[in-house]
Parts: C-alpha cells; structure tokens; sequence
C-alpha cells in the first residue's frame, strides 16, 4: 500500500504565519504539523509515501525529511499546481501509486489514540473497497458528516452540511482499493470549484464498498487549520505527552517499532538533538 500525504495547504487562514512558512512546517507544540499525519502513515505499516507540497515550498520539505531514510520510509514529492481539492491529491499521485491501493491523509490532521496502530493495521489490511473512520464532534457542519441506520451502517455521507444528519464527521484519512482513480477520473468538481472526497466516498457507499470504522472513544481528533485549533492542538499534545510519558508522532519510534531503522540510527539522532527534550527522549528508547 502506498501513502500519499497531501500537505499543500499553504495556510491562507494562519496568515501571517504562514506568509513565510506554509502550514503542514508551523510547530504543534514540540513538532512540526507534518510529523503527525506521517505518524499516521507510518503506524499503519506504509513506508512509501508521496508529499504533496505546495507550490514553491518543496525545498523546505526536503530540508526537514530527506528522502526518509532517517526514518526507515522512501519519501516522493510534487507539488499540487492549483488547489483543485483533496481528491485531486489522487489525481496527482496516480502514477505514483502504480495500480496499488492508497491511503490518504490530510497534512493538518492529528490522530492519537494507544490503540490506534491495532486500528489503522485493520484497515490497511482490507483488499478491496474503501475504509474511513467516523469521529463524534460538537459541531459537525464545517466537516464531511456521517449517517449511520440502526445496525451500524452508513447510509449517507454529506460534505459541509447545513444540517448535518449525526455528530460523526469523516477525518482526513482514507484507505483506497486501486478503484478509486477510476472514480476520481469520474468527479465533477463542486459549487466551491473543487473534487470532493465525499464525492469519492459516497461513490464507494453507491457501490456498497464503503466501511466506516468508528473511532473509539478515547481516541484524539484534531484538525488544526485555524490558530485557534493550533493553540489547541498544541496544549493536547502537550498534555498527552506529559500524562503518558510517550511522544505523539515521534517519527523516529515509530521506525524503530516497524523494525525499520536500528537502534543505532535512533542514538545517533538522539545525540543530534541532545539539547532538546526531543532528543533526550530519543536516547531513552
Ligand atoms: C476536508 C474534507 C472533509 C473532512 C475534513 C477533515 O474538509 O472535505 O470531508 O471532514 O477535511 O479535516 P476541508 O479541510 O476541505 O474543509
């Protein structure tokens, strides 16, 4: 399974922050935004992985990760020339997937939760159709909103709707079956000028090939394309970290649970950053 990481979001709204520095590079308390979703990729066992930056800013990716070797992945970057949507992501990564299934997820988007590897590994494990999650929020309106029937089973799935159908939205990660470039290449794009995720899922959920996984209770959401949701985001992190004495979206553990970089490679980073806590945390694996 390949992955693909859309993190083209210049960050329009975090202005001026983001005048110099685009969104998935500002830091979430001791990391860069990025780090997180790769986290994601990276637990449910995908190594090779395509970064879709925006335009003009793949340097500043490249500086930040390389290649991935440090973390064990094959790391591929492009650009997304214009802001056609999330779906255009698969667009752009279709040669790079090659015909293999995809997982896609959103730069700005935190996972966490202790059983999320169990889970993220359940849905990479699927052959055929698609796997997306359903998370409860307060406010379900400025998300993609998922309705489920008694026994469990979605039955429609809404983007950005006036009056959403439950409180379970559909976070920024979503597992293909290689059908989804055939869908893609059928989208049409929306009133706001964009191909919509939604419009891919509920093409699956036509077909009867959509799964909605529920993500459990305990498990964190977090989308962080305001300042506020930064600041937020930021203290959740922080907070977690504290309490449980683990990192989130530490790129370099995960790596070294995947059996994908040595212990040695993880010392020698740790000495790197011996000034930071990061690093210290490193040399204590
Ligand atoms: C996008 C998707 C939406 C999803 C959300 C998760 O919204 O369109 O379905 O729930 O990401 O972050 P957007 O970021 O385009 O507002």
């Amino acid at each position: 399974m390949k992955g693909i990481l859309l993190a083209a979001g210049k960050g329009t709204r975090l202005y001026p922050m983001t005048r110099p520095v685009c969104k998935p590079l500002l830091p979430v308390y001791d990391k860069p935004l990025i780090y997180y979703p790769l986290a994601v990729l990276m637990q449910a066992g995908i190594s090779d992985i395509l970064i879709i930056a925006p335009p003009g800013e793949q340097a500043a990716f490249t500086a930040l990760l390389g290649n991935g070797s440090a973390f064990g992945l094959n790391i591929y970057y492009t650009v997304q020339p214009v802001a056609r949507g999330i779906a255009d992501a698969l667009v752009i990564g279709e040669s790079f997937a090659g015909g293999d299934q995809v997982c896609l997820v959103l730069g700005d988007n935190i996972f966490h939760a202790l059983t999320l590897e169990r889970t993220l590994k359940r849905a990479a494990e699927q052959t055929d159709g698609a796997t997306v999650f359903g998370y409860w929020v307060e406010n379900p309106r400025p998300f993609g909103v998922v309705e489920f029937d008694e026994t469990g089973k979605a039955i429609s799935i809404e983007e950005k709707p006036q009056k959403p159908k439950s409180n379970y939205i559909v976070p920024g990660l979503y597992f293909y079956d290689r059908q989804v470039m055939e869908i893609v290449r059928g989208l049409k794009p929306s009133a706001r000028g964009e191909l919509e995720i939604t419009d891919v899922n509920r093409e699956y959920l036509r077909r009867d090939a959509l799964r909605v996984m529920p993500l459990e209770k305990g498990c964190t959401w977090l989308d962080a394309g305001t300042a506020d949701n930064l600041l937020v985001a930021a203290q959740t992190i922080k907070g977690i970290q504290e309490q449980s004495g683990r990192y989130v979206g530490c790129l370099e553990e995960i790596a070294l649970n995947q059996g994908w970089i040595s212990r040695e490679q993880v010392r020698s980073m740790g000495e790197e950053l011996n000034m930071t806590s990061y690093g210290q945390y490193l040399l204590n694996l």
